[in-house]
Parts: C-alpha cells; structure tokens; sequence
C-alpha cells in the first residue's frame, strides 16, 4: 500500500502547469493579445489607443466579427442591426418581465440569457448582435426597474452608447457622455483568454451552442476577482473621502488581509492600459465639472497610494491599477448605479466573448485537460 507520504510525494513530483494557469497557452487567436510586460493590449491588430480613437462601439463588434475594420457604409449597416436587435431584445424582456428579475444584475442577466433562444442562431454578425443587444437592454431595464421607473423603448436609430445611457436614465445623453461609454464599451471588448472568454471557450469546444456559452462567461464575470471589482473601487473611494485619509485606510484594509480592489492583475506587470484609456476619458468627462474633477484627484492620490503600499508589500510583484479602477469613476460619473457596472462590462464583452464562440469552434477541438489527484490512495478490500 502506497503511504499518505509516499503519495504526496508522487503527487508533487508529476507534471502540472502553475496553479491558476499562469502563462499556460490553450488557443490561438486572431482576436486580441495581452503583453503584460509592456502594457499593450491589441485587438484585431489595433493597439486599444488606435481603435478607441478610430472606431465607434459599432464598428469594433464588426472588426471581430469579420477580422477587418467594416468600411462606414458597413457600420451604418451594423449601427442600425443592432438598434432593430435592441428592439426586439426590449420586446422579449418586456414581455417576461418580472420572470427574471433579481437583485443582483449579473443574476438577473443570467436568467435573462438561460432561458433566451436565438432568432438567429446560425449567421455569426445575426446572432452576436442579439446577444450584445440582450445583455446592453437587459441591464439598462435592471437598473430602470430597481428604481421603480418603467421601461424604455430603445430608438432603432441611435448610436448604441447613446441608446443606452437614453434607456438607464430617460433624457438624450450629451455627446461627451455617449462617447465616454463609446470609450468604456471598446475598451472591454475583449481582453486575451481572461477567465470568462476561457469559460466561453471551453463551453464553445464541447459542441454546445453560443447562448450557452455566453452565460458561463457571465457567471464567471460576476466574481469579484473578474469583472466584479469596479463597484467595491467606489465603495473604497467613499469611504476613504479624502487623500489625506487614503494611505491610513489603505494600510488598515492590508492588515485585516484584504486586497485593495481595482489594483493588481495577473497578467500586467505595468498599469493596465485601459485604466489609462479610461482615466483620460474620465478626464475628458471631467472638464469643467468641478465635482468630477475633485474625485479623479482623489482617485490619483489613491491610487498612488496603494501602489506604494502593494510594492512595499510585495517585492518583485508589481501591482498596479488595473481596468476596474477607471471603470467605476467613469460610470459613476455616467450615473450608472454600482450594482450594475458588471451588467455594462458584460453589454462591451459580450462581442468579445461571441467572436471567441466562432473562433473556437472552428477548431473543432475539445478543451479537456487534466486534474492532478492528491486525494486518499485506494485502499485494496475496501
Ligand atoms: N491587494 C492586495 N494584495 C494583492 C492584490 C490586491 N489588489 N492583488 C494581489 N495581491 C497580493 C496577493 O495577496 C498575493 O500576496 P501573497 O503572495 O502574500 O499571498 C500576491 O499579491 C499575488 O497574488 P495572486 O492572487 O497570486 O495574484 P493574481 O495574479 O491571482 O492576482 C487579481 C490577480 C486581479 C486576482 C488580484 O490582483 C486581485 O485580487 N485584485 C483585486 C481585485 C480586482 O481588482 N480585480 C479586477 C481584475 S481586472
């Protein structure tokens, strides 16, 4: 009989990758790449600064769709598909209202999407329209019913940004508004293989169909080490208050073990460069805006502050803002309510997410690795 020991020791000694799959590669792909060391991200062979600065939300889903940036008439063409999809995912949410609903967002996106059934389920462009337009409508009428408002009809008509701030908060968004989350929608189209496009992937290479897909990435959205960070960032910023307060709360927080959200990332070992995207949108949103202008102050301060704690912490380990950051100043700013900052990221993943779907499959190929076994050895008779 092997010994408790022995067993451990052989468990130890056979082959295993780094716990969390660090740098481990699993796929290739035309979609987007993280260089953590440089703090780049590209996507569809744009840096993230070139296609925020050259594209619309619009053209972005068509850029991962079709591997090229869609000539204008194209993003026409895509701009009002996906105000006909907003509409219809409005239809289909109005009229189960109340079956799906939540307190939580990203559960009552989940319901939303668990029991959504295509209209399109073949032609890739279709299809993935759909399910940006479900997550983008769905959010929007989570936030409009946890106010008690009634539900807006989307405008077929209007750029998708603008739409959506129109049918969270029920008056036309100014243009520096709409081009703020224009701005936050590209910035968190798609992002390498982070843990929710992993699940997305993974579901993508059993055979299973996009709906299914996409709601195992939500679920993995939802965790807090995900895509769940931004709305505890504003919870830290309220309670810290001002930047003569930050480092004694930021040092009181890393005593009792917790970590500051909004800082760190497994992959960048420099700032994330969506956080830089974002804080300059936020500076862009901010001008003139006192208010506005007083609280990117205090996120610098905070943020500088934690930096300096985290590296003092923990040496040969950079730690450094990552997306979240950014994410909950600027939707803050947008009057997106916290609860629903996931909601928003996945309306921008979405895309992201759908084109990793098409990817994979093409492979034709199951995602299926090991586990390695340290429970009890057999024990013979038992
Ligand atoms: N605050 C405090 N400590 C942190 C930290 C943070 N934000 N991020 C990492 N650390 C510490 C860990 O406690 C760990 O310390 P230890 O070695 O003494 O145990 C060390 O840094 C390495 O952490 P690890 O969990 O291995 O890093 P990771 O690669 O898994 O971390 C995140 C990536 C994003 C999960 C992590 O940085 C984190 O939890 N950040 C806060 C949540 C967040 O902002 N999420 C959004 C990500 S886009």
């Amino acid at each position: 009989m092997v010994s408790a020991s022995e067993f451990a020791a052989t468990a130890a000694a056979s082959p295993h990758v780094p716990f969390g799959l660090d740098g481990v590669v699993v796929a290739d792909t035309r979609l987007s790449d993280v260089d953590g060391e440089q703090g780049r991200l590209t996507v569809a062979g744009y840096s993230l600064e070139q296609l925020v600065e050259s594209h619309t939300f619009e053209a972005v889903v068509g850029l991962l769709g079709c591997g090229r940036t869609p000539a204008l008439s194209e993003v026409a063409q895509l701009r009002a598909a996906l105000g006909e999809a907003r509409l219809g995912a409005h239809r289909w949410l109005a009229e189960r209202r109340g079956r799906s609903s939540s307190p939580e967002c990203m559960l009552a996106l989940r319901a939303a999407l668990g029991s959504y059934e295509l209209r399109s389920p073949t032609p890739e462009p279709e299809a993935t329209l759909e399910l940006v337009a479900l997550a983008s409508v769905a959010t929007c009428h989570w936030v409009r019913e946890q106010q008690g408002r009634a539900l807006l009809e989307p405008d077929p008509n209007a750029a998708h940004a603008a739409d959506l701030l129109r049918l969270m908060h029920g008056r036309a968004a100014s243009a520096v508004e709409a081009r703020a989350l224009d701005v936050y929608l590209m910035s968190v189209v798609d992002h390498g293989l982070n843990a929710s496009t992993f699940a997305a992937r993974v579901v993508a290479s059993t055979g299973s169909d996009l709906v299914s897909a996409v709601t195992a990435a939500v679920g993995a959205l939802k965790g807090p080490l995900h895509g769940g960070a931004p709305g505890p960032v504003l919870d830290m910023l309220d309670a810290i208050g001002t930047a003569s307060a930050a480092r004694a709360w930021l040092e009181h927080e890393l005593a009792q073990g917790r970590r500051i959200m909004g800082m760190g990332h497994r992959v960048y070992r420099v700032r994330d460069p969506r956080a830089c995207v974002l804080e300059r949108a936020f500076q862009t949103l901010a001008e003139g805006t006192p208010a506005l202008a007083a609280r990117l102050d205090l996120a610098r301060a905070v943020e500088a502050e934690a930096e300096a704690l985290l590296a003092a912490r923990s040496k040969g380990r950079a730690l450094k803002a990552n997306v979240e950051f950014f994410t909950a100043l600027l939707l803050d700013a947008l009057a997106v309510p916290r609860e629903a900052f996931s909601g928003v990221f996945s309306a921008g993943r979405m895309a992201g997410w759908c084109a990793h779907f098409y990817e994979q499959r093409s492979t034709g190929r199951l995602l299926r690795p090991s586990s390695r076994y340290v429970g009890p050895p057999v024990e013979p008779g038992r």
